[in-house]
């Protein structure tokens, strides 16, 4: 893997599993427990507002009880040691690549750990609970929601995503069903701009058709043999 210079990696709930979070669409999962409407929907927002931050806030309240697990600190290791670039974009809203020792981190659907004022737009760092209304730290409204991009919402910093994409040599795909736009087509984007492209996945996805390679296997043993082959250990 000596000539790779750029790499792009995406991940998904599947590298968080092991640390103990619910992926979405396994056998008990998130999709499992609550209707994606009520609860990951502008409309479910608008509805129920009580159910959608007691949702969001019991997952971050979970947030403490977790770690991060050898696949997020085996993406940290290559971010500290790999001389090319990397950018992890993450389709997660938890905070384990950062508590694993990522820095470079792009949470396209938004993040657990901000809010989101619906009143003055600010986005401030936050691991409280929002049910109680709490005062929004910059216009003091009562008007925080979950910073996390719901169904029918446009995801975060597509043209940063974009931009990489077309200047990687390594695409990488690591715990993702492959299941959900735009971020499911990031692997055609990434081929059809000439780069290589890479899934590790307990099981082979919805766009493993679309990867030049694809590893099954958990995101805890995978990522760190993976990442050894990178840094040529
Ligand atoms: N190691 C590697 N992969 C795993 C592991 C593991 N230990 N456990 C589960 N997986 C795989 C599953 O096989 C599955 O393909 O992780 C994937 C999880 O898929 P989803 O539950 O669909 O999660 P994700 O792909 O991240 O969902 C994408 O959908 O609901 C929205 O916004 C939400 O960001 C989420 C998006």
């Amino acid at each position: 893997m000596t000539d790779i210079r750029n790499i792009v990696v995406l991940t998904g709930a599947g590298i968080s599993a092991e640390s103990g979070i619910d992926t979405f669409r396994d056998a008990g999962g998130l999709w499992e427990q609550h209707r994606v409407e009520d609860v990951a929907t502008p409309e479910g927002f608008a509805k129920d507002p009580d159910l959608v931050l007691g949702f969001y806030d019991m997952r971050r309240e979970a947030l403490t009880k977790v770690e991060p697990n050898d696949a997020h600190q085996a993406l940290a290791r290559l971010e500290r040691e790999f001389s090319g670039e990397l950018l992890i974009v993450t389709q997660n809203v938890d905070d384990l690549h950062e508590r694993g020792g990522a820095d470079n981190v792009l949470h396209m659907h938004g993040e657990l750990k901000s809010a989101l004022c619906t009143s003055c737009g600010t986005r401030s760092a936050w691991d409280a609970p929002m049910l109680n209304r709490p005062a929004c730290p910059v216009c003091q409204a009562p008007t925080l929601r979950p910073d996390v991009v719901w169904f029918g919402e446009m995801p975060y910093q597509m043209e940063r995503i974009y931009a990489a994409l077309r200047s990687a040599d390594l695409f990488v795909s690591i715990g993702t069903s492959g299941a959900v736009y735009p971020a499911a087509g990031f692997v055609r984007d990434a081929r059809e701009m000439g780069a290589a492209t890479l899934e590790l996945n307990l099981e082979r996805s919805e766009g493993s058709y679309w990867f030049h390679e694809s590893r099954q296997g958990k995101a805890s043993e995978l990522v760190p043999e993976w990442v050894d082959e990178v840094l040529g250990d």
